[in-house]
C-alpha cells in the first residue's frame, strides 16, 4: 500500500500540503493488508509484543513503562490483555519496525515527502476514550481498521507548533483554552468507519473516543514535516561543529574581558559565524538536509 491508494490527490497533497481535515472512505476492507483485528489479538495474546513496540493508555496518560514491565523486555504475561479487558487503550508503537506492509508504507510516505514517517497502532475498546485532548506537533494520516471511532476536533490555538515551541507536552492548555474546551462543543466531529482515512494537520486539537459495541483499532501515520527553523538550526549547528574543532575557538575569555563586559570578543564570534555561514555550500548543504529529513526526531 502507498499513499496513493489512501489519499485521492496524492500529488496536489505534495504540492499544496493540508491545513485542514479531509477525510477519505475506502472499502471497509482495504487496510487489510496493513493491520487486521485478528492480527492485534494474537499479538496481545501469544505476548510477544516487546516493550520497545508497546505503550498503555490509561484513563488519557501514558504509564510508565516498569508499571507493566515483566523479564525479558517483554511485558507481565496477561498484563496487556487484563489493560484491554479494563477498557483501556494500547498502542503498539513503530509498526514499522515490527511489520513489513507498514514499514513500505512509511518508507513509501518517506520518499514522497522527504519526511521521517512513524506508524503507530492505538487498540481502544467500545465507547471507550484513547487520550483526552491535546494535539500534536505534526502532520498526522488515521486510518481506521477496525470497529469506528469519533474524533471530536477544535482549531488550533499555536499556529504551527513545533517539537521546540508550543508543544502541547510542554505548554499544555491554559486555563483559558480548558475553560474554552470544558463549554464549547467541537468544531467539527468525524466519524471514522472501518476503511476511512483521516488526515489531520498539526497543532489541531483531538479527543477520539471509540463508538459502542466492537473495539476500535487505527493506524496513525505520523508525518514529521520539518520547517524553516528546522533548517536554520541544522545550518547553525553545522557551523558550530566545524567551530568545536578548533583549538583556537575553544580557548579561553580571559576573566577580566568577560567581568567587564566582553564587547570585543561578541563582536569577533559575530563577525566568525557570519563568515562561516557565508562559508557554507549551498548545494552540499542541501544534500546534507536532505539526508538529515529523513531520520527520527
Ligand atoms: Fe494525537
Amino acid at each position: 500500500m502507498q499513499l496513493s491508494d489512501i489519499v485521492e490527490d496524492p500529488a496536489a497533497l505534495l504540492a499544496a500540503w493540508p491545513v485542514e481535515p479531509i477525510q477519505w472512505q475506502h472499502a471497509p476492507d482495504h487496510f487489510d493488508g496493513l493491520l487486521t483485528m485478528g492480527e492485534v489479538n494474537e499479538w496481545v495474546d501469544s505476548e510477544c509484543l516487546p516493550l520497545r513496540n508497546l505503550e498503555l493508555v490509561e484513563d488519557g496518560r501514558l504509564m510508565e513503562r516498569h508499571e507493566y514491565q515483566g523479564n525479558k523486555g517483554m511485558p507481565d504475561p496477561g498484563r496487556v490483555r487484563a489493560h484491554l479487558a479494563a477498557g483501556q487503550t494500547v498502542s503498539i508503537r513503530r509498526l514499522e519496525t515490527a511489520k513489513p506492509s507498514v514499514s513500505r508504507l512509511a518508507r513509501g510516505i518517506q520518499e514522497l515527502t522527504g519526511y521521517d514517517v512513524q506508524i503507530n497502532a492505538y487498540v481502544t475498546p467500545g465507547g471507550r476514550q484513547g487520550f483526552r485532548y491535546h494535539y500534536d506537533p505534526y502532520a498526522t494520516l488515521i486510518l481506521q481498521v477496525h470497529g469506528s471511532k469519533v474524533w471530536h476536533v477544535h482549531p488550533p490555538v499555536v499556529e504551527n507548533p513545533t517539537l521546540e515551541h508550543g508543544d502541547f507536552q510542554q505548554r499544555g492548555f491554559t486555563p483559558e483554552e480548558q475553560e474554552h474546551l470544558a463549554v464549547t462543543p467541537p468544531a467539527a466531529s468525524y466519524v471514522l468507519d472501518r476503511g476511512t482515512a483521516f488526515w489531520l494537520p498539526r497543532g489541531f486539537i483531538h479527543a477520539p473516543i471509540a463508538e459502542p459495541g466492537e473495539t476500535s483499532v487505527h493506524l496513525t501515520i505520523a508525518i514529521r514535516e520539518r520547517t524553516r527553523h528546522w533548517v536554520a538550526a541544522r545550518l547553525a549547528t553545522e557551523i558550530l561543529n566545524l567551530a568545536l574543532t578548533d583549538p583556537a575557538l575553544r580557548s579561553v575569555v580571559p576573566p577580566v574581558e568577560m567581568a567587564a563586559g566582553p564587547a570585543d570578543v561578541v563582536g569577533r564570534m559575530r563577525a566568525y559565524l557570519v563568515g562561516a555561514l557565508l562559508q557554507l555550500d549551498p548545494a552540499e548543504m542541501a544534500e546534507l538536509t536532505r539526508r538529515a529529513a529523513v531520520r527520527p526526531a
